[in-house]
């Protein structure tokens, strides 16, 4: 598949868009200073906080960092569950909410089997699927545009 331009200059904080490619929805999500300062304290919650796993398949080297990206606000990632492929939802609000536990720091929630991410789509311990959220190959070309693929 070809690679996708995305402008992002739309995108405020906390918000995200889908595209995409090859088939597969991309997540970009504009992190808020809260949601960056959220993965401090899941690190020791999720099973693969340094992105070990697959890293050939899930993580670009750029993207192996405390963020999951190459810009500590902007996260970039398929959002398909590694589990058995479906759509996690956005669940961006902290707290306590259905399925999701009470120290809830905002993250995704895969309806079919219950595995939840983080906002670095880092996955929880102790949950079905196997790996983080893929981050896929990207770069950008000014501020306000990148390519994914
Ligand atoms: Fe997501 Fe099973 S497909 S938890």
């Amino acid at each position: 598949g070809a690679p996708v331009e995305v402008d992002i200059s739309t995108l405020n904080p906390g918000e995200m868009k889908t595209v995409e490619w090859r088939g597969k929805p991309v997540w970009i999500i504009k992190r808020t200073p809260e949601m960056v300062a959220s993965l401090k304290k899941t690190d020791g919650k999720v099973a693969d906080a340094d992105s070990k796993r697959n890293p050939e398949e899930f993580t670009p080297e750029y993207a192996r960092n405390e963020w999951r990206s190459r810009k500590p606000d902007i996260l970039i990632a398929v959002g398909i569950c590694t589990h058995l492929g479906c759509s996690p939802s956005s669940k961006f609000t902290p707290g306590p909410q259905p399925s999701l536990p009470d120290d809830w720091e905002g993250g995704f929630l895969c309806p079919c089997h219950g595995s939840t991410f983080d906002m670095a789509g880092r996955v929880f311990k102790n949950k079905p699927a196997p790996d983080n959220l893929q981050v896929p190959r990207h770069m950008y070309l000014s501020d306000t545009k990148l390519v994914i693929g």
